[in-house]
């Protein structure tokens, strides 16, 4: 552990340079003409992974982008950690809200600025400096691993499950390690043992022919806009409560003990309105922001467009309307399910005289993972060791819908050590990471792999 401690130190400057090369790379798998770029990301890590000194790498093409993989020499004994990240990431619109551009990362306050910074390349490669550094050593690593990166976390990983199905064998392993998530709060390292699921689902109702004069025909045809907004308030009460029958049918309720747990979270309400710019918070009623953030379920519009968006004003009753509606989903509602119940209640509420369609995009699934697994006290232990303080365990609102499948396919656990944190500004224009989390993240993850053995063999 000291000789890799000595590389992580010694090396700062040259795991900093690295990673903008990676940065640099516009990797946006939602983009068609990213496309190039996505698959320049995934030769760059094999490329890099090749270089640490691992003894296979392999790129795996897919119907959509690849998946890049690599393991370590497997020794009979070990534990094997599965370490998974994803080197695609959001588009950076809008460009003009950026103070440096997103792909061209730059260091600002300690933080590096560039899209992806936290999400999640730089998370992810803190993993694969630590492997470097404790290869470095001149040995064979403590555990065994397997890392597993690709390029479709961002449009729901639709080619990762059948991916699982078919290279079961060679992904099999104890348990998956993931840095895609946040801390607590500053120098409050946790662990998250939970994640919400997702169904997302895309509303577009057809009125009239063409765009009409609102003085002419107002009054005598159903227009698209109101009857969008008044189909949307009904899906919930005034307190963000989902009225769509069956919706809460599988919810499990938070437990008591859970409830303490949460209540006794140092969370800062006054400082997180502070950070959003607001006067007040809201949620569904009987449930603390941190229980309505993470352990329930919701129902939120993620785009409404409709009509004349332009200067001035344009008398015009619009043609068409549309909606994004995002619904997060905890343990065990099911994004299938939720997506017919959705569908259902739309129609059911669909007034005469106008079309409406409903797409259905692409969901996943709720994750936990059991708070006695010894693989997340090893992860704690290693996380208190580095930053000094005690490990928190909290649950997540965001979706990370592998995770499920890993339990599903795989069998195995996930560990969420995120090292982000809430200003991270994921998917938003002046996304960043900070440096000194960059840097306690690869000693983290080395500590983490070094002890893990011990505590699987005690089980601790
Ligand atoms: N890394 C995030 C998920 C995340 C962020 C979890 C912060 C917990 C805390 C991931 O890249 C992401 O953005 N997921 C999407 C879902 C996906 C299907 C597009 C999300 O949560 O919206
Ligand atoms: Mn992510
Ligand atoms: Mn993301």
């Amino acid at each position: 552990m000291a000789a890799a401690s000595a590389y992580i130190e010694q090396h700062k400057e040259k795991f900093e340079k690295e990673l903008f090369e990676l940065l640099r790379i516009p990797s946006v798998s939602t983009d068609p003409e990213r496309k190039e770029e996505v698959h320049q990301a995934a030769s760059w890590l094999h490329n890099h992974l090749s270089k640490i000194g691992l003894n296979r790498v392999e790129t795996f093409d897919t119907e959509g982008f690849p998946v890049v993989y690599a393991q370590s020499t497997q020794r009979e004994g070990l534990p094997v950690v599965l370490i998974y990240g994803h080197y695609d990431v959001q588009p950076p619109e809008p460009l003009e809200e950026w103070s440096s551009p997103p792909f061209d990362p730059v260091v600002r306050n300690g933080r590096i600025y560039a899209r992806g910074a936290s999400d999640d390349k730089g998370q992810s490669f803190a993993h694969l400096k630590s492997i470097e550094a404790l290869l470095s050593e001149g040995k064979e690593l403590p555990v065994n691993v397997k890392i597993l990166l690709e390029g479709e976390e961002e449009i729901g990983s639709p080619n990762l499950p059948p991916f699982l199905k078919e290279h079961r064998k060679m992904l099999s392993c104890d348990m998956v390690l993931i840095s895609d998530t946040s801390m607590f709060a500053e120098n409050r390292p946790s662990i998250t043992y939970g994640l919400r699921g997702l169904a997302y689902m895309e509303v577009l109702v057809q009125g009239p022919n063409r765009d009409l004069h609102s003085g002419v025909y107002g009054g005598t045809v159903r227009n698209p806009a109101n009857a969008l907004c008044e189909m949307i308030s009904g899906l919930t009460d005034p307190n963000g409560k989902v009225l769509i029958p069956g919706f809460y049918e599988d919810v499990v309720p938070l437990d008591e003990n859970e409830r303490e747990a949460f209540s006794n979270l140092p969370f800062d309400e006054e400082a997180y309105k502070k950070s959003l710019g607001l006067d007040a918070l809201y949620g569904e009623q009987g449930y603390s922001t941190l229980e309505r953030a993470s352990a329930r379920p919701t129902l939120d519009v993620n785009g409404l467009w409709s009509g004349y968006q332009g200067e001035g004003a344009k008398t015009v009753l619009p043609a068409r309307a549309g909606a994004k509606v995002s619904m997060r989903l905890v343990p065990n509602q099911k994004p299938g399910k939720i997506a017919r119940l959705f569908t259902r209640y739309i129609r059911s509420v669909s007034p005469d005289g106008l079309k409406v369609t409903i797409k259905t995009h692409h969901g996943g699934d709720p994750a936990m993972t059991p708070l006695d697994f010894y693989g997340l006290k090893a992860a704690g232990k290693a996380f208190s060791d580095i930053y000094n303080t005690e490990v928190l365990f909290t649950r997540e609102g965001g979706s990370i819908p592998v995770v499920a499948d890993f339990t599903r396919i795989l069998d195995a656990p996930s560990i969420l050590m995120g090292f982000g944190l809430k200003e991270d500004a994921l998917h938003s224009p002046d996304e960043s990471f900070s440096l000194t989390d960059f840097h306690r993240g690869i000693r983290t993850s080395a500590r983490f792999l070094e002890i893990l053995p011990e505590f699987a063999e005690l089980r601790l």
